[in-house]
């Protein structure tokens, strides 16, 4: 069975995406799941950067070190590359369809659409804003994980 493909993408690549991409890698490890995991930006402010400071303060509570991640932007060979392209936002979203080809491999959805009772709403944008809202993107994006592992464990299944 060919392994499953999932990329995060948000505005830029150092907050809220690179803590999707590291709470996945945790929840699929402990599941037992392989998956190949990735994120990126729609923006491209902070290309080959490592994430936030606080992005990575909340990802070493919780005992995983994002330091080694570097920012990158979506390219058009992703929508080919993935099986699955998350949006932690609506904005996101809405650029991600923009660029989509219409012949292209990847589903492209709102992340917080695969979690029960949270359709449509938005991981909301943290970089403007302080610790706790690095705890509240952490804890959606860790909600998230734990969805999509649900999901594609049953799917393994089938
Ligand atoms: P992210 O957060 O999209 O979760 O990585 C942001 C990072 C940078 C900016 C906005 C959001 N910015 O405007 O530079």
């Amino acid at each position: 069975m060919q392994k499953t493909s999932v990329l995060f993408v948000c505005l830029g690549n150092i907050c809220r995406s690179p803590l999707a991409e590291a709470a996945l890698r945790r929840a699929a490890e402990t599941a037992g799941l392989a998956i190949e995991i990735d994120s990126a930006g729609t923006g491209d402010w902070h290309l080959g950067l490592p994430p936030d400071r606080r992005a990575q303060a909340i990802a070493e509570a919780n005992g995983i070190d994002i330091g080694g991640l570097r920012a990158r932007q979506v390219v058009i060979e992703d929508f080919d590359r993935f099986e699955h392209i998350f949006a932690l936002d609506t904005q996101n979203l809405a650029d991600l369809m923009r660029m989509r080809p219409d012949a292209a491999r990847a589903q492209v959805s709102l992340l917080l659409d695969h979690v029960p009772g949270r359709s449509g709403e938005p991981v909301h944008d943290p970089f403007y804003g302080g610790e706790a809202d690095f705890e509240a993107a952490w804890a959606d994006v860790s909600e998230a994980a734990e969805a999509l592992v649900r999901q594609m464990a049953a799917q393994a299944r089938s």
